[in-house]
């Protein structure tokens, strides 16, 4: 079965997380769609879909959104799975329930909060003090949650 891991990024750690969800898939029965070079992809042929963004200031990329509502009857067609990079883990299930339409998320064989980074590296200024504000974070670390990677691809591939 072909899988499609779709996704966004913005700084980077969707991206390194879909690769990881790729790897454990196994890399030769998996492609790997970024929103920001195809945003409106062909999906009739794939029959595994894993759908992925970040959350900054609360909501998930208005790619990930619209991708989801334009494909959503043809989605409902097929096995999903949804998953979530994020570094405020208190609102994790909220900020999820946001992301996705309820129906796309009733219907997903399984889902993942997939932690994330904070790569200051890659933030601009005001992204730098929202984060040193907010986050109370000063330097950049990674979170990413390989564990439950690991459970959500096992359940997807059950
Ligand atoms: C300016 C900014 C705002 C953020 N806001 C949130 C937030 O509201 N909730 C959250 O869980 N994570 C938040 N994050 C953390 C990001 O989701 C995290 O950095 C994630 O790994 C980004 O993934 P990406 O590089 O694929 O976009 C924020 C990060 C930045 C830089």
């Amino acid at each position: 079965m072909l899988t499609a891991v779709i996704y966004t990024t913005t700084h980077g750690t969707t991206a390194k997380v879909a690769n990881i969800i790729r790897k454990r898939i196994g890399p030769e029965k998996t492609v790997l769609i970024d929103l920001r070079e195809c945003p409106d992809p062909d999906i009739t042929e794939i029959s595994r879909i894993i759908i992925g963004g970040s959350i900054h200031a609360g909501a998930i990329q208005p790619s990930v959104k619209k991708f989801c509502s334009r494909h959503l009857n043809e989605l409902l067609k097929k096995e999903v799975g949804l998953f979530m990079c994020g570094m405020n883990r208190p609102n994790y299930a909220e900020q999820f329930e946001n992301a996705f339409p309820s129906g796309l998320r009733s219907h997903a064989k399984s889902i993942c909060y997939a932690g994330g980074e904070f790569l200051f590296e890659k933030m601009n200024l005001l992204q730098r003090m929202i984060v040193k504000k907010i986050a109370g974070i000063r330097e950049s670390m990674s979170k990413i949650d390989r564990s439950e990677i690991d459970r959500f691809v096992s359940e997807m591939l059950a």
